[in-house]
């Protein structure tokens, strides 16, 4: 157990920080259960794939390409149907909305797990800064795909990150989707985590009853994603993140915990952290910000 782990408890959910995307879902038959998750290529997607599978679940795993998903798969022993998609490539992931609807039947959960962060160098494509567009318009773009194709009780579950803490002031600022007027990698990142929060929000608001949508942050673990963080943070990774980060199977545990819980039931709207729900930020709760961020990207993905 980390030392983070040493001081944390468990929360009213009976779960928290130390534990694992196996614990959370221990008992839970996903057999005819169908659930979608971006990034199963590695880290916290690969493993929450691996643990819906093991509990029976159909997983609809998309990455870059069907070989990464299969590779993905292979790789802890399970099968996927797999899908390609590129987040950053609107035409890809209109083209991986007709895969999922053509092999898949309803979803009874959908996890958008994909992401990227910190990029270093502002990178634009189709007008939108890059993590941007992958984390929140893409996402965007996959789950009003799919609206239809939700089962009458599904779970989607975004991942946000408590970095949605580091957003700009503004909150999201989607006209100047490319970051002209100044670009930081933090900030960017923070913007794009806290649209992925605020769509959470928007979603179940519009969602008709029972089907719901809750934001996760997953915690500190150390995976791919700090590719981008400089190679002195990544040499001291091997001594910091065994003492202050989760694992990655503690860090797949909220959103698997959010997905198929029963403890998770009924839960919609929600800012989620070890398994319990959290307080987000104030632009977070912000609802007429969510709404309007729902309407701009809306309007943006139309132009893509
Ligand atoms: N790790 C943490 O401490 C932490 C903290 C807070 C929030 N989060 C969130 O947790 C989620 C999972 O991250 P992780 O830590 O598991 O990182 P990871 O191992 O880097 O996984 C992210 C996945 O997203 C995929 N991806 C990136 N860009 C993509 C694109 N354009 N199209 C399709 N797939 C793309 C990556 O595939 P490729 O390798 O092919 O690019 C990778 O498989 C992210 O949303 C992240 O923001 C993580």
């Amino acid at each position: 157990m980390s030392l983070v782990g040493l001081f944390k408890g468990t929360g009213p959910s009976g779960f928290g920080y130390s534990s694992t995307a196996e614990q959370v879902s221990e008992g839970v038959d996903l057999a005819g259960r169908t659930v979608l998750v971006t990034g199963v290529a590695s880290g916290l997607g690969q493993e929450t794939m691996r643990v819906l599978a093991r509990r029976g679940a159909t997983v609809v795993g998309l990455a870059r390409s069907e070989d990464k998903v299969r590779e993905a798969a292979r790789a802890v022993g399970v099968d996927a149907v797999p899908v390609a998609c590129d987040l950053a490539e609107p035409a890809s992931v209109r083209a991986a909305v007709q895969q999922a609807r053509d092999r898949a039947g309803a979803l009874d959960a959908l996890i958008c797990n994909a992401g990227i962060m910190a990029l270093p160098k502002r990178q634009v494509a189709h007008g939108v800064e890059l993590q941007l567009l992958t984390n929140h318009v893409g996402h965007f773009l996959l789950v009003t795909g799919l609206l239809d194709r939700l089962a009458p009780e599904s779970r989607v579950v975004v991942l946000s990150s408590a970095a949605h803490q580091g957003a700009p002031s503004f909150g999201v600022d989607l006209d100047d989707p490319a970051m002209e007027r100044g670009y930081s990698a933090w900030k960017a990142y923070g913007q794009s985590k806290l649209a992925n929060l605020l769509f959470a929000r928007e979603l179940s608001r519009r969602l008709p009853r029972g089907q719901v949508a809750n934001a996760v942050h997953p915690g500190v673990i150390w995976t791919n994603l700090g590719r981008h963080m400089g190679s002195p943070l990544q040499t001291m990774s091997g001594v910091v993140a065994p003492l202050f980060m989760k694992t990655i199977p503690q860090g797949a545990a909220t959103q698997t915990w959010a997905a198929v819980a029963p403890g998770a039931a009924g839960l919609n709207g929600e800012y989620l952290a070890d398994c319990n729900v959290a307080r987000s930020s104030a632009l977070g709760r912000d609802a007429a910000l969510a709404d309007k961020v729902w309407r701009q990207t809306e309007a943006l993905v139309a132009r893509l």
